[in-house]
């Protein structure tokens, strides 16, 4: 490979249609003969429906039908997903759950009849007594379902005999993922073909969940997606509105529409629940960690599962003998949580973090120092070397570039007027996630080339980054190649999430690319009139739109010669990528690490945090475009600085409704709380991977919310364990 297309920080592919107004998301698709949807949520977050009256709704202008779970059809519920059960099928009985449950879908000729005849059904409840606070004792409790609980040494003998310990709870709030594009679903049902426009982050789940849902085959069902307006882990679920859309096309006849509104998003979608995080860490007085001890509580909803293991980073982030990470959920009355950027290490490095922060002051050590002598070349659950793993260097060149040396140990000793200012960092990762993929590449006689995979691109760079490994590993310039997704029909590939796509796609793209040349090169070698007749194809290797001989690029042929002699329109060929065993290969599977420095300003008065400046140093192994990947940690970055000051979905504690759940009241930052944020990878293509990826959807995220309240305290004295900061914490 020479390296030259992939890697380079070419513009997004997508990047023109998206602004001309020519990519269409979801919502925007429309068909002939279509008809709308709207929702009527429960106002409360538990009891039993005693009456709907939806006479008034049926007879309102333009009201095609009702559903409720009166007349709703039973419904199996979805098949197990490689993340997950499938949510439970909406409407099939008279118990709510929680607040926003879908207790009615009104179906209309227009949009606005839909939305005002839903508001025309008449809920009677039963109310009892909900259950919202995650350290309920009257909660039911999902202890460790996934086996993710670490458990190594004697932590507890490790903890009583320390020289130096600090034990601390840190909470963190609901979440709610917010994208900019509103949830939507359009489904078209031909006899017994169904075509869904959905909004997914997984067209092929989306494909499984409803041809079991609706028992017909997934032959004919087809989920089309080609633009996702964000999502950030809240389409990674066939949620029950889609189910919910589908049936209603199935029993009218007519194509549906539902798009979610803003409301809704926040009760429908997910959200990354809340947490509750006791930590202990013990050292010994030269700052080598002796104990780690995480243990969290957070919320999952009462019949629904997402699972996140909010400890489990806590079990390989530093080298220390003694550690038990230990991962409950309590089952609340509030709807269903689900991934949002950073699942899982979002919440618990905010805790670890904040906690080796304040183990650096009982210590009296430069927190950057304690993390470094605390580092660990292997893997320390396993002892495997880890496949690539450069936090060192984020470290020393994220410290060298934020300028961390000039700051003062002293809290509150750097001021700027009435400003204190702090510096704060933390260190951080997010773990490997590889699942199988495959790609189709086809070379037409034009001499260009389509390559396809069912999977998404959420803004991400999907099209952009395939369209760069294509070209490179066919020999094509970037003009002459079009990657295309978004089509469940495509060959079948996983979720765009969990940092895992990139590689997973990548390296299936790489085999159909590397398969497709070698078929080039067979029927060259087959061929008298070729001028590589005789070559074995193994010898033989793509550039400049030709096949030639390795390291003799004037002997071979042209795609389009090769295709033209044999009178073929093109040639495909199918790849796949299959990750490899960590235990056979000999080494742990390393994800993406970091290293994030932060400037906070805090008003000496006023308790207003400003962010200054944010430094990220991360090791996400090969980044195959400079700016995307760019783009991708600050996106994340301005993610954490939302979760460190501003985000909050708040419930309301007496009735479970959500109280702020509108983009006027839940705060995310905006341009003016964010200043230029510095970006720089480290590190080398990592050794697990052939593409040498490690993903870096979640690691720009990972962090930052610790290295803001380690700044805060540095610059106030003041230590918030509980997220998000606010001017009352710091007044
Ligand atoms: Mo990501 S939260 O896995 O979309």
């Amino acid at each position: 490979m020479s390296g030259t297309v992939v890697g380079a920080g070419i513009n997004r592919v997508d990047g023109p249609r998206k602004v001309a107004g020519a990519a269409p998301y979801p919502s925007d698709f429309n068909v002939h003969h279509q008809v709308h949807a709207a929702l009527v949520g429960s106002t409360v977050a538990a009891g039993r429906v005693v009456r709907i009256d939806t006479a008034a709704a049926e007879a309102a202008p333009g009201v095609i039908r009702v559903l409720t779970h009166l007349n709703m059809p039973r419904l199996e519920r979805g098949p197990m997903t490689a993340l997950g059960a499938s949510p439970p099928p909406p409407m099939q009985d008279d118990l709510i759950r929680h607040y926003g449950q879908h207790l009615a879908l009104v179906v209309a000729e227009s949009p606005e009849q839909a939305a005002a005849a839903a508001r025309l059904v008449a809920v009677e409840y039963e109310r009892t007594e909900p259950l919202l606070d995650v350290l309920d004792p009257k909660a039911p409790q999902v202890i460790d379902p996934w086996g993710t609980d670490s458990d190594r040494g004697d932590t507890e003998a490790a903890l009583a005999s320390a020289e130096v310990k600090v034990t601390q709870t840190y909470t963190t709030p609901d979440n709610t993922n917010s994208p900019l594009g509103l949830f939507a679903t359009l489904a078209i049902w031909d006899r017994d073909r169904l075509t869904v426009h959905d909004t997914t982050q997984w067209p092929s789940m989306v494909k499984e969940t409803l041809a079991a849902v609706f028992e017909v085959p997934e032959s004919s069902v087809r989920v089309l997606v080609p633009y996702v307006g964000g999502a950030f882990g809240a389409g990674l679920r066939a949620w029950q509105h889609v189910i919910l859309t589908v049936a209603a096309a199935r029993l009218i006849g007519r194509p549906v529409k539902l798009v979610l509104t803003r409301p809704q998003m926040f009760s429908c979608v997910g959200h990354r629940p809340d947490t509750v995080q006791q930590v202990s860490l013990a050292a010994n007085r030269s700052g080598e960690l002796t104990a780690i001890d995480h243990r969290t509580v957070s919320s999952l909803a009462m019949e629904d599962d997402d699972y996140e293991a909010v400890s489990a980073g806590s079990a390989f982030a530093y080298r220390c003998r003694n550690v038990v990470t230990r991962d409950v959920q309590a089952r609340l009355n509030r709807p269903a949580p689900c991934s949002m950027r950073a699942p899982a290490e979002g919440q618990g490095n905010f805790a670890l973090e904040s906690a080796m922060d304040e183990l650096a002051y009982a210590l009296a050590m430069d927190p950057l120092q304690l993390r470094l002598r605390n580092d660990t070349d292997v893997d320390p659950r396993s002892g495997l070397p880890w496949s690539s793993k450069a936090l060192r260097e984020c470290y020393q060149v994220g410290a060298e570039r934020f300028g961390w040396s000039s700051r003062d140990p002293e809290p509150g000793s750097m001021r700027d007027g009435d400003w204190l200012i702090g510096y704060g960092m933390a260190g951080c990762s997010y773990p490997w996630y590889s699942v199988p993929c495959s790609a189709r590449a086809t070379v037409s006689r034009d001499g260009s080339a389509l390559v396809l995979s069912a999977v998404t691109d959420i803004g991400t760079g999907t099209y952009t980054v395939m369209t760069q490994v294509s070209a490179e590993h066919l020999g094509l310039p970037l003009g002459l190649v079009r990657f295309d997704l978004g089509d469940s029909d495509m060959p079948a590939a996983p979720q765009a999430g969990g940092s895992g796509l990139t590689g997973s796609l990548g390296n299936a793209v790489v085999d159909a690319c590397g398969r497709l040349v070698r078929r080039f090169a067979e029927l060259a070698a087959e061929d008298g009139e070729s001028p590589l007749h005789g070559v074995p194809p193994e010898a033989v290797t793509a550039g400049g739109g030709r096949v030639h001989v390795k390291g003799e690029s004037s002997r071979g042929e042209s795609y389009i010669d090769i295709l033209s002699r044999n009178g073929l329109p093109e040639l495909s060929a199918d790849g796949s990528s299959t990750p490899a065993s960590p235990e056979d290969l000999g080494m742990a599977p390393s994800g993406a690490f970091g290293a994030k420095f932060v400037e906070v300003r805090v008003d000496r008065d006023l308790g207003l945090v400003r962010i200054a400046r944010v430094v990220s140093a991360i090791d996400g192994g090969r980044i195959l475009n400079e700016k995307t990947g760019r783009s991708q940690i600050i996106g994340a970055t301005i993610g954490g600085i939302g979760q460190a000051l501003f985000e909050d979905t708040v419930t309301d504690p007496g009735t479970g409704r959500i109280a702020n759940g509108t983009f006027g009241d839940y705060l995310i930052p905006v341009n003016a709380d964010i200043p230029d944020l510095d970006v720089v990878f480290v590190g080398e293509p990592d050794r697990f991977s052939p593409i040498g990826t490690k993903g870096i959807g979640e690691i720009g995220l990972v962090g930052i919310a610790a290295a803001v309240a380690n700044a805060v305290r540095h610059a106030t004295g003041r230590r918030v364990r509980s997220l998000p900061i606010t001017i009352d914490d710091l007044l």
